[in-house]
């Protein structure tokens, strides 16, 4: 069965095409980045008038690069939830209208649990039950999963996401947007010990994770402490560039203890997981990779890591998803709608 996946949440416009849930025959991103650059985030009206322009041509690339045409696919799924609803209801009203016309099952899928499917393709199938670990740019959560299908979150951010967290301390480190790559290589060849920020640890037994109060810490750290009438005494202009390749790196270590420590809480607390699935944007960076590996290792656990191009947003993740939920017998008709927030 080959499944068509759809995503815009955001500001990729992704298609993909997949067989039987798990082999990836084409995946195509188009990134917005460079239309969103100039205002240091995702402009929601730019990102959706850019996918109505690409989502064609998107998927016509998909299926061209699997060497397909639209006659031969047996599915369609689309993220319809959480994300930008204008960007959303692009991808939903294509999904719908390929989906109808072709007379084949639309599933909608959740774009958080869609990532944690990125790290099962091109594998085999781990055990469950698994705990899952979504660090985006919009979530960063951890899960109890039964299957791909069924889970329940354990612990989410009350605040920003980790991905947003790169982002913003990227923007203080005077980087362009998209922060969290940039601000990996910043880091590169600094100290991350040579700066104490704060990691929350919200309570003995919170699995919920925060990241505003080091935000804040790396702002100061930065820029100094504002006076009274809110004017910061530098700019990260004044400092030397080992100086901000210190504080990139001394941050992102901050990030990843953060991560590290609720999982080694959940990993405590559900001790019949013998599997870790990881995925989102952040997972793309190299040192929470490597902190990731040494985790499981110590841990005896199963991990799968998303290969580097299914860290970020795409359609195979989607496909994939969609094709699990087609064999779990979910379907759902053309009422899809778009919807802002996340199932769980
Ligand atoms: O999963 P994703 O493409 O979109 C969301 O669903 O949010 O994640 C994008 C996020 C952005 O915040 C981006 O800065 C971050 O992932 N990101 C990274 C890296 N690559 C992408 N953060 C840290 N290090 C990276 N290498
Ligand atoms: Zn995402």
């Amino acid at each position: 069965m080959l499944t068509l996946g759809i995503e815009t949440s955001c500001d990729e416009t992704a298609a993909a095409i997949v067989e039987d849930g798990v082999s990836v025959r084409s995946s195509v991103v188009a990134s917005q980045h460079e239309l969103h650059a100039e205002y240091g985030g995702v402009v929601p009206e730019i990102a959706s008038r850019a996918h109505v322009e690409r989502i064609v041509p998107i998927v016509r690339l998909a299926l061209d690069g699997a060497g397909v045409s639209l006659g031969d696919l047996g599915s369609i799924g689309v993220g319809h939830r959480p994300g930008l609803i204008g960007p959303l209801l692009v991808g939903v009203s294509a999904a719908k209208s390929l989906a109808w016309t072709l007379g084949i099952p639309l599933i909608g899928v959740d774009h958080v649990h869609a990532h944690l499917y990125a790290g099962l393709l091109g594998g085999d199938r781990p055990a469950f039950p698994a705990l899952g670990l979504v660090v985006s740019g919009g979530h960063s959560s951890i899960y109890r999963m039964d299957s791909p299908t069924v889970l329940a979150r354990l612990g989410a951010t009350i605040d920003d996401a980790v991905g947003e967290a790169f982002d913003k301390a990227a923007t203080v480190l005077g980087l362009e947007h998209p922060g969290g790559p940039n601000l990996e290589r910043l880091a590169q060849g600094g100290d991350p010990k040579s700066h104490e920020l704060p990691i929350s640890r919200l309570g003995k037994d919170s699995l919920d994770f925060s990241f505003s109060g080091l935000k804040t810490a790396m702002l100061y750290a930065v820029r100094g402490r504002p006076d009274s009438s809110g004017h910061f005494p530098r700019t990260h202009e004044d400092h030397s560039e080992q100086a901000r390749r210190d504080l990139a790196s001394s941050f992102q270590h901050a990030c990843i203890s953060a991560i590290t420590l609720k999982l080694a809480r959940a990993a405590d607390a559900n001790p019949d997981c013998r599997t870790l699935l990881t995925g989102g944007g952040v997972t793309a960076n190299t040192p929470l990779r490597d902190a990731l590996r040494a985790f499981a290792e110590e841990r005896g656990l199963d991990l799968r890591l998303p290969e580097m191009r299914f860290c970020v947003d795409n359609g195979a993740m989607i496909a994939g998803l969609a094709h699990e939920r087609l064999c779990a017998g979910i379907e759902d008709d053309l009422t899809l709608a778009p919807v802002p927030t996340t199932a769980c």
